[in-house]
């Protein structure tokens, strides 16, 4: 089984939608660990309601990042995690750890990457006077929010859109293809060429919002 971990800064919808998926039997994975950077995530408390292992990792405690990156570093080799899902983590990792954990850690954004990286995105959509948004899956690299991109979901704006309808139309997709991701890299079906996700053997076409089937999923090219 897949040992993640979840590194949350907040509320914690997507997490809660994780551990529902792994409750279900949907997502084959473990979740052995929560830590958040702020001791009153509401992710910390919804991790110890469901028994799961957490910890509030206090960055000020730590006299630079280095040394911060050090104590997660230690708190993931205990647990022998082999894949971490940032969920609203606010805190931008070094390309020290990123390097160190290359094609392990992934990271949900509410906007159709690589339009709105960064804060606010679903503001900055709406600025934008977009159509249509949605929320990426997406490992991370050392960029920010500019990791190869497994899955995607799309969602329609609306003219009289605020902000908060927009991110909680977003954010329903969001708990819907967050814990789809894990479980396509639980079973081992995605690879990464140059920069590019490939998703092997879709015939259950769980992957895609357009569940376009096997025909649309592109093959590497060689
Ligand atoms: C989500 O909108 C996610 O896309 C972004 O941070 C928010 C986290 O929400 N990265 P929650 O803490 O999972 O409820």
């Amino acid at each position: 089984m897949l040992k993640i971990a979840v590194f949350a800064s907040g509320r914690g919808s997507n997490l809660q939608a994780i551990i529902a998926a792994v409750k279900s039997g949907e997502l084959p994975a473990e979740i052995c660990l929560v830590i958040s950077d702020r001791e009153d995530a509401k992710a910390l408390s919804r991790a110890e309601e469901a028994g799961i292992a957490n910890k509030f990792i206090d960055p000020g405690r730590f006299q630079d990042q280095a040394e911060y990156e050090k104590a997660l570093i230690a708190e993931l080799n205990k647990a022998e995690i082999e894949l971490i899902v940032l969920a609203g983590f606010m805190r931008i990792l070094s390309p020290d750890f990123v390097g160190k954990y290359e094609n392990k850690i992934i990271n949900i954004h509410p906007s159709l990457l690589p339009a709105f990286q960064g804060l606010q995105a679903q503001k900055q959509a709406l600025e934008c006077g977009v159509r249509y948004s949605g929320c990426t899956v997406h490992f991370v690299d050392e960029g920010i929010d500019t990791g190869p991109i497994i899955l995607q979901a799309v969602v329609e704006v609306s003219e009289d859109d605020g902000v908060e309808e927009l991110a909680d139309r977003i954010l329903k997709e969001e708990h819907r293809i967050y814990p789809r991701a894990i479980k396509l890299i639980a079973e081992d079906r995605v690879k990464i060429e140059q920069g590019r996700v490939f998703i092997e053997d879709d015939s259950k076409a769980v992957n895609n919002v357009n569940n376009p089937g096997p025909a649309a999923v592109p093959s590497p090219q060689r």
